[in-house]
């Protein structure tokens, strides 16, 4: 961790970045006009990561609940990762790494494909992890390591937590330590369930179109001044 005066830097960051919608039918904008100003907060977001050094951010871009909303805003949300996907030269250059997390499979082959020239072209960058959660629910991702448990036929006695871990979706990624949601809700929406176990909470009022670099900083601020015990008692 990198202790600033002002703020500790988390070792790693999950975002739920919620309020597009509401941030332009408060606007009288159509919902797709929110994801276009979110995906530009995201971008601003991935780079105050990388100009900070954050070891690991995780992006919440579509869960596997997003399938219920309509077929034009779905595709809205896809054409905004494709767009994405084709500016990531730049995130190369810069050093950061892309990983992708979720049941990418079930997506369009012209957009695994990205994904995958993507992931190849970054994977030996050492610096900002940028993980993008796509198709993610929690309850799919610890069924989907169960499914490969038994696919490799491990039995009773090979599986301990350290085991599960390395069959879920982030088994390359730490355990999340500060997650932040905007939007005012206070829930964490099937989001990496097994790896919040002991993250820190914040909630903003912000819809993400808004979020900027201070909001992640004041999120840092408020990380900073939690005492993290795990389960264990304050040390003397
Ligand atoms: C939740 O807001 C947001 C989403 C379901 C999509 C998040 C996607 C983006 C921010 C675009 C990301 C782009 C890239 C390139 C990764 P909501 O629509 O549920 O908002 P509401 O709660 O106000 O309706």
């Amino acid at each position: 961790m990198d202790i600033d005066s002002k703020f500790i830097v988390p070792d790693h960051v999950a975002i739920i970045m919620d309020g597009n919608g509401r941030w332009a039918t408060g606007r009288g904008m159509p919902r797709g006009f929110g994801h276009k100003k979110g995906a530009e907060a995201f971008r601003r977001t991935v780079d105050a990561c990388i100009e900070m050094s954050v070891p690991f951010v995780t992006f919440y871009a579509f869960s596997t609940e997003n399938w219920k909303r309509p077929k034009s805003e779905i595709n809205i949300l896809f054409d905004l990762f494709e767009s994405y996907l084709d500016e990531f030269a730049d995130i190369h250059k810069r050093n950061a790494r892309i990983i992708f997390i979720g049941d990418i499979g079930a997506l369009s082959e012209k957009l695994v494909n990205k994904i995958n020239d993507c992931v190849r072209l970054t994977e030996n960058n050492t610096g900002t992890a940028v993980t993008i959660a796509v198709n993610y629910g929690g309850h799919a991702e610890i069924v989907n390591a169960v499914k490969g448990i038994i696919i490799d036929e491990l039995t009773f006695s090979d599986i301990d937590e350290r085991v599960f871990e390395r069959y879920l979706y982030t088994a390359e990624l730490p355990p999340v330590d500060l997650l932040i949601r905007t939007g005012g809700d206070k829930r964490v929406s099937n989001f990496l369930l097994w790896q919040l176990a002991y993250a820190e909470l914040v909630f903003l009022d912000v819809f993400w179109p808004d979020f900027t670099k201070e909001d992640l900083i004041e999120a840092f601020r408020r990380y900073s001044t939690k005492e993290r015990r795990f389960g264990s008692i304050k040390s003397k």
